[in-house]
């Protein structure tokens, strides 16, 4: 499929990082773009100005720019579902309408972001109570996947902007554990719970708003219902049917997918931790990165980039992973999130005419913060037989008070990238005074690929932006590879296969046969014993 990277991956065979770097002073400064608070370096990829040249070439050649600007105008590039993919529109500037199905999208995206805001003005303001009078003190947000995901790692992320008016827990997993956890010490006269779903059919999350309101009615009575609970959805029937009046409920639309709302009303929680101000300014990132992805030459455009680089890595030397490794104990929860993104989108095996792929898609994305992972999983990063493309996230601002461990955790980040591209070979390590025997033990292979995404501070605006570029960046290898990265049709088997599995446990269903490892499984978690 990428036949015309063949010469140029055939060109830099043979070739290391550390020949690249001693033989071209400006490499740095030519394979790096900025935008808005952002710098992208991915000089330490196995790459070269040709090679670059080339991947422009192909995005070109699969209609990259077509695709963005459909994307953009609201066509139904979500194929299987006939959808369009609209976030986009959710952080567009409110005086730029956009028409799309007969409807001003831009003018409904600002009166529900107007009815958030109101919302979260009245609990913050303490003029909106719960059933007792009392100030809401914490906000449970219950939703799973792109409900849950977004707003918990945006909240996390952004801690220096709370302001204590609100303490903002999230649930998300169907064992009770986790509602039992966020329930522990609360009062239920000061606990506003928001359901989040945009289809309000998820299992988990209904079976844990379901348990919540009983908590709560058990402590203040079902009358108390309508004072603490509002939905976040795209399906009002259901939410009715769950019991909150549509006057609590904030809509959004089909056109947003769920790994991609977290800008929509789904934010909810993140305006009531932090205020619809910072709400704004997060918005105000995003669409930073929307404009300068919609208006960027391909060359010069950071997602594309880091498209291009990761479908280079993935397609043209085989990696078949992503590490994702924020240097910022704040953005612990950005890998997590970026699982979703990327791994429900381009996670696909067939074309967008059906037709199976004749090429690798979407990596399997996983990470942690630097430094702790540094002691636990870098050690394979660097000596294991599987090389990792790292995406390092780094911030000039230090992150806390104690500023001085900044410069710690900047230069570990950089030195990170440095082993990984340069390694340390057998004649450097033996001119060390290594024994001789220790000497292949303690040589680095290098030629492993980073990029380094240097970021100003984290901010709502920087983090919108950062976010953005991730968005886009699925986007761009979605269209290199063929795929809909905007369905998900492969999460659904299971959904089918653990609801007839509950029936059965409850003695619902037949005794139609299943395998024999499932049955005997089963049969073994029903007569309480694990062996
Ligand atoms: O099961 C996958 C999925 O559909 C995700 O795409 C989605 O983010 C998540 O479930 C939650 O869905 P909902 O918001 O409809 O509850």
């Amino acid at each position: 499929m990428f036949s015309e990277l063949e010469p140029h991956a055939e060109r830099l065979r043979g070739t290391t990082l550390r020949e690249l770097f001693d033989t071209d002073p400006d490499r740095a400064e030519r394979l790096s773009v900025s935008t808005g608070d952002l710098v992208l370096d991915f000089s330490k990829n196995l790459l070269d100005d040709d090679a670059v040249g080339a991947l422009v070439a192909v995005a070109r050649d699969r209609g990259l720019p077509e695709r963005i600007e459909a994307m953009f105008t609201g066509e139904h590039i979500n194929t299987t579902e006939d959808r369009a993919v609209l976030h986009t529109a959710l952080r567009r500037p409110a005086d730029a309408p956009l028409v799309v199905d007969g409807q001003d999208v831009t003018a409904e995206v600002q009166r529900v972001l107007g009815r958030m805001e109101a919302f979260t003005r009245s609990v913050r303001s303490g003029e909106r109570t719960g059933a007792t009078g009392q100030r809401f003190t914490t906000v449970v947000n219950i939703g799973i996947g792109g409900s849950d995901l977004g707003p918990r790692m945006v909240v996390r992320a952004l801690r220096r902007c709370l302001d204590g008016t609100l303490d903002a827990r999230f649930v998300a997993n169907v064992d009770g554990a986790d509602l039992e956890a966020a329930l522990t010490g609360l009062d239920a006269a000061q606990t506003l719970f928001v359901v989040c779903s945009k289809t309000f059919t998820t299992a988990e999350t209904l079976a844990n708003a379901g348990a919540a309101r009983s908590w709560l009615v058990e402590r203040l009575g079902e009358d108390a219902v309508g004072a603490h609970f509002v939905a976040v959805s795209t399906n009002a029937e259901q939410v009715r049917e769950f019991g909150i009046d549509e006057d609590q409920m904030f809509g959004f639309w089909d056109w947003v997918g769920g790994r991609y709302s977290l800008t929509s009303a789904v934010g909810l929680s993140i305006l009531l931790a932090v205020g619809p101000e910072q709400f704004r300014e997060l918005l105000a990132g995003f669409a930073d990165m929307d404009e300068h992805f919609r208006t960027a030459p391909l060359e010069r455009n950071l997602p594309v980039l880091l498209g291009l680089v990761g479908v280079w890595n993935r397609n043209v030397l085989g990696m078949d992973s992503l590490a994702v490794l924020p240097y910022a104990q704040d953005l612990e929860l950005l890998p997590a999130y970026l699982q979703q993104l990327d791994m429900e989108s381009n996670g696909k095996r067939v074309r967008l005419d059906g037709t199976p792929v004749d090429t690798d898609t979407g990596p399997i994305v996983w990470g942690q913060p630097g430094t702790n992972g540094q002691h636990a999983f870098y050690q394979l990063l660097h000596q294991g037989t599987t090389p990792v493309p790292c995406d390092m996230v780094a911030f000039v601002a230090p992150l806390s008070g104690l500023e001085e461990q900044h410069d710690v955790l900047l230069a570990n980040c950089l030195a990170q990238t440095q082993a990984l591209a340069f390694g340390r070979s057998a004649e450097e390590v033996a001119a060390a005074g290594v024994d001789a025997e220790l000497v292949p033990h303690r040589t680095f292979p290098g030629n492993r690929p980073s990029n380094t995404v240097l970021v100003s501070a984290l901010t709502p605006r920087t983090l919108g932006q950062l976010v953005a570029a991730y968005e886009h960046k699925v986007l761009t290898q979605g269209v290199l590879w063929g795929v809909n990265s905007f369905d998900q049709w492969g999460v659904e088997l299971g959904k089918t296969l653990a609801t007839a599995l509950v029936r059965r446990l409850h003695g619902e269903d037949g005794d139609a046969p299943l395998d024999s490892s499932t049955e005997r499984l089963l049969r073994l978690y029903r007569e309480g014993r694990p062996g």
